[in-house]
């Protein structure tokens, strides 16, 4: 056996180089053991790696290799070195399209790897809260987070795009990173007790959250899955979680009570919140999560001209750090009532068509540019009517903030009404489709049809021809930011 050690756990370009050497020195997988530096190689590793033959140099794989290996590689799975190698092998012995083959064994389980890898950053994204220590030269912001894979110094780039110009320490238990506003280090792992402890600011922060909880969309399950049970000890609210559960049933039989009064809709009115009193969002930049809550709080409680005939605001949702960002026009009438975005018929039809490009829902963040139904009442229908400039501007500032809040690599906006609220021009979507524009803040769009202008084609046809466009669309974003 020869044993092949690497500098770190998640060293892509190190395995790389060594993969590379043992390719074409003709090294089958079964004769390698990899290992970490420091680490025993086991007992076999007793050969050293032969000289590469000349034959197999400069062999060329699919960039897919490359891509899903630079991720799967930062799982703990102590294993992950041999299977990539392994992968690696297979294509270069001849199986070209491996890649291509989902159901192989091995490039399954690569898969699975990367996926939870990118799980994983998902949540630190969300869940890492730093707290503020004063120090000699100013303050610096720390945080403790324990991630299942080593994943850290990869997503160290995502906090440093976000706070920039704040002194950070990210400590976990096998490294550390820390930013100057200059540059990144990477340093030994610290212990939970190393970060500063509550401070007065958290008390604040939950009792803000027990203010937004809404025991309406109470999901205990959904909760879990998207908030595991293992971060919940570093996060201030999620101690009052199982109080505001248990009290969850009874808020609502309120919260329905309350919303039986006039005006009634068409359906009973579920409100999206709970707010008397929204909590400026400044006092928690540094904190995501909290500044989102804010924000969503602030939007709820707008009272623009639009509010006043609508059931409730509807502000975005899905995770902090999503890569794709959607922006839609404005609610239609199922989501006037719901109060979340895309629930009703072209909600559906983009739902539809996310599935069939590969995109989770859950994974992508979704939001109008206008928060308010704007709508003509006519009978019994209420029929939706175009937001004007004069709309779009009004609910801007809350979709700028929610975007840099979110903090997407990519933002695609849905329809005409979005892309003019993102570019601040009147862009015609014929004419830059299938580009990338620039924001107002210099972020990347992609501009894409509305799905409802897809509902609205006549002829089965168009309608084909035309959904096949949109899920062109969404597979680009999708591929942009993999
Ligand atoms: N259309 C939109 O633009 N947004 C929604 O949320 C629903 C329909």
């Amino acid at each position: 056996m020869i044993g092949i050690a690497l500098p770190g756990p998640a060293d892509f370009e190190a395995w790389r180089a060594e993969a590379r050497r043992l390719l074409a020195a003709e090294v089958p997988p079964e004769r390698v053991a990899w290992h970490l530096r420091g680490e025993s190689a086991g007992l076999f590793a007793d050969e050293a790696a032969p000289a590469p033959s000349p034959r197999r140099d400069g062999i060329t794989v699919p960039r897919a290799f490359p891509e899903l290996a630079e991720v799967a590689i930062r799982h703990r799975d102590p294993e992950r070195f041999a299977l990539l190698y392994r992968i690696l092998w297979r294509i270069a012995g001849g199986e070209a399209g491996l890649m291509q083959v989902a159901v192989d064994p091995d490039v399954l389980r690569a898969h699975a790897m990367a996926k939870a890898v990118r799980r994983d950053a998902h949540k630190m994204h969300a869940f890492v809260r730093f707290r503020e220590l004063a120090g000699e030269d100013g303050p610096r912001f720390v945080a403790w987070f324990e991630p299942e894979h080593h994943i850290l110094e990869a997503e160290a780039g995502f906090f440093i795009r976000r706070f920039a110009g704040m002194r950070w320490s990210i400590l976990t238990p096998e490294a550390s990173a820390h930013w100057d506003g200059e540059e990144l280090r990477i340093g030994p792992g610290g212990r939970r007790t190393d970060a500063p402890a509550e401070d007065a600011k958290e008390d604040l922060w939950r009792a803000y959250f027990a203010s937004i909880f809404n025991p309406a969309r109470l999901k205990p399950a959904a909760m879990r899955a998207e908030m595991p049970v293992r971060y919940w000890r570093n996060l201030p609210e999620a101690r009052d979680i199982p109080r505001l559960m248990a009290e969850a049933p009874r808020r609502v039989a309120e919260m329905v009570a309350r919303g039986a009064t006039p005006p009634a809709p068409r359906r009973q009115r579920v409100l999206a919140a709970d707010v008397e009193a929204p909590m400026p969002a400044d006092l928690f930049t540094q904190d995501p999560t909290a500044a989102l809550a804010a924000l969503r709080a602030e939007v709820l409680a707008d009272r623009g001209p639009l509010a006043e005939h609508a059931t409730q605001a509807v502000f975005g949702e899905g995770p902090i750090g999503a890569a794709l960002l959607f922006v839609g026009e404005q609610p239609g009438d199922e989501e006037d009532i719901a109060g979340r975005p895309f629930v009703g018929p072209a909600g559906r039809m983009f739902n539809r068509a996310l599935e069939e490009a590969g995109i989770p829902r859950a994974e992508a963040y979704v939001t109008n540019a206008v928060k308010h139904f704007k709508f003509k009442p006519t009978g019994r229908r209420r029929l939706h009517q175009s937001p004007d400039a004069g709309d779009i501007a009004h609910y801007r500032p809350f979709l700028r903030r929610e975007i840099e809040i979110v903090g997407p690599r990519l933002v695609v906006s849905l329809g005409a009404t979005a892309l003019r609220a993102l570019t601040g021009k009147p862009l015609a979507i014929t004419k830059v489709r299938g580009e990338v524009v620039k924001s107002e803040d210099g972020l990347p769009v992609f501009p894409t049809v509305h799905p409802s202008y897809l509902l609205r084609l006549p002829d089965p046809e168009s309608k084909a021809r035309e959904y096949a466009r949109f899920l062109g669309d969404l597979k680009s974003a999708w591929r942009e930011v993999q």
